[in-house]
């Protein structure tokens, strides 16, 4: 697939890897940056190919887990960078999820004004998502993705044989953004994921290249998220704000949780805002309340979200701006919508999950 500058490759991606590797960087370092889990799990599958393509041993290994997409490891990273001289010739391999495709894409982009950064996702929102667009950053003060950048990789090659390893909780959270492109953009990819039920790594497999299609597609039309783009943000309006809600709580709640329940708010909200049918908001709600395990929601109150929703960003000054689908497939952007209205889609959400789904 390609992604202006740079290919998104999904058939033999491995063999593909190695030769873009030997191709282009005859006489460049390989590094890697991994996490523990894709040391573990993910650099033996592909041991043959990273032989092929002459890594050096050298492998940066962060601890697991969005407290790593920081300042501090950053700081580490470059000084890792400085130590070894890397130079701007060289190359990094970012194996791993969002996490350190985030935070190795943010270190290469900053060292030396710039050092090629290859991606190698290996959770389903890395693939799915994470590793196309050209985002990359950290988390500052608490505050998510704070400083960052628009640096697109030279590559990404996508092996979704790591599936395979990575938790089923993660997996089901990256999915939710697949459903995301699937309601803003290909109905047909809709039905067939309200067929499918709970996701199998077969079926991802098989729709994963139109599901990355669909994001590079609004990437390429803006890249600098400041029109089109910002369909990408269906479902995150609400799922942004029980994310900020839950940050610092002792339950876990994915982002792709979130989103799922914000999607919900958002078919809601398109309903009665943008005219989606009824019956496809009952639809996509059993779909997302069968796949994820949204029982965080009951432990929230509406009135809760009123503080971060105010200060989400896709808002103009004071008001709320959603992401609405005024038909499954579709999607139109900067929608206002009234406090009122959003809490109470959050109330539509609380009865979905209690089974008693009002209207
Ligand atoms: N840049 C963007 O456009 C963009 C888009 C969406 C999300 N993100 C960012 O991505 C991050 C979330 O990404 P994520 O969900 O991949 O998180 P992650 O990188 O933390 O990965 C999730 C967990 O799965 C483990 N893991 C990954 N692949 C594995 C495998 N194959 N086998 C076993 N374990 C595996 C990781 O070690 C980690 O524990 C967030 O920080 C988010 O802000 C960025
Ligand atoms: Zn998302």
């Amino acid at each position: 697939m390609d992604a202006g500058t740079y290919q998104v490759v999904f058939e033999n991606s491995m063999e593909e890897l190695a030769k873009f590797v030997n191709a282009n960087y005859p006489n460049s370092k390989r590094y890697i940056i991994a996490d523990n889990n894709t040391l573990q799990h993910c650099l033996p599958l592909i041991d043959k190919y990273l032989g092929e393509m002459k890594v050096e041993q050298q492998v940066f290994n962060i601890e697991p887990g969005e407290d790593s997409k920081s300042m501090d490891l950053a700081y580490q990273l470059w000084e890792n960078f400085t130590d070894l001289k890397i130079s701007r010739g060289d190359v990094i391999l970012n194996i791993g999820g969002g996490v350190v495709s985030d935070l190795g894409g943010f270190v290469a982009a900053t060292y030396k004004r710039g050092v090629d950064v290859i991606n190698v996702p290996t959770s389903l929102l890395a693939m799915a998502d994470a590793s196309v667009g050209g985002k990359v950053g950290v988390n500052f003060n608490q505050l998510k993705n704070h400083l960052g950048y628009f640096s697109n990789p030279k590559g990404v090659f996508v092996n979704t044989e790591f599936l395979n390893t990575l938790p089923d909780r993660e997996f089901v959270s990256g999915y939710a953004e697949m459903i995301k492109h699937s309601l803003i953009a290909d109905n047909g990819a809709w039905q067939k994921m309200v067929k499918q039920g709970s996701p199998s790594v077969d079926f991802v497999t098989e729709i994963l290249p139109s599901s990355v299609a669909i994001k590079n597609k609004f990437v390429q039309e803006d890249p600098l998220d400041k029109g089109v783009r910002k369909v990408l943000n269906f479902g995150h309006t609400i799922g942004h704000a029980i994310e900020t809600l839950f940050m610092d709580s002792d339950t876990e709640v994915l982002h792709g949780e979130a989103v799922a329940a914000g999607m919900i708010c958002a078919a809601y909200v398109s309903h009665i805002e943008a005219g989606l049918p009824k019956e496809d908001v009952v639809i996509i709600s059993n779909l997302l309340n069968d796949v994820f395990d949204l029982e965080f929601v009951t432990w929230l109150m509406a009135e809760n979200l009123e503080l971060p929703l105010k200060h989400d960003k896709k808002n103009a000054g004071t008001e709320l701006r959603f992401v609405l689908i005024p038909e499954t497939g579709k999607a139109i952007f900067d929608q206002p919508v009234s406090m009122e209205l959003a809490l109470r889609s959050f109330e539509f959400v609380q009865s979905v999950v209690n089974g008693e789904m009002e209207f």
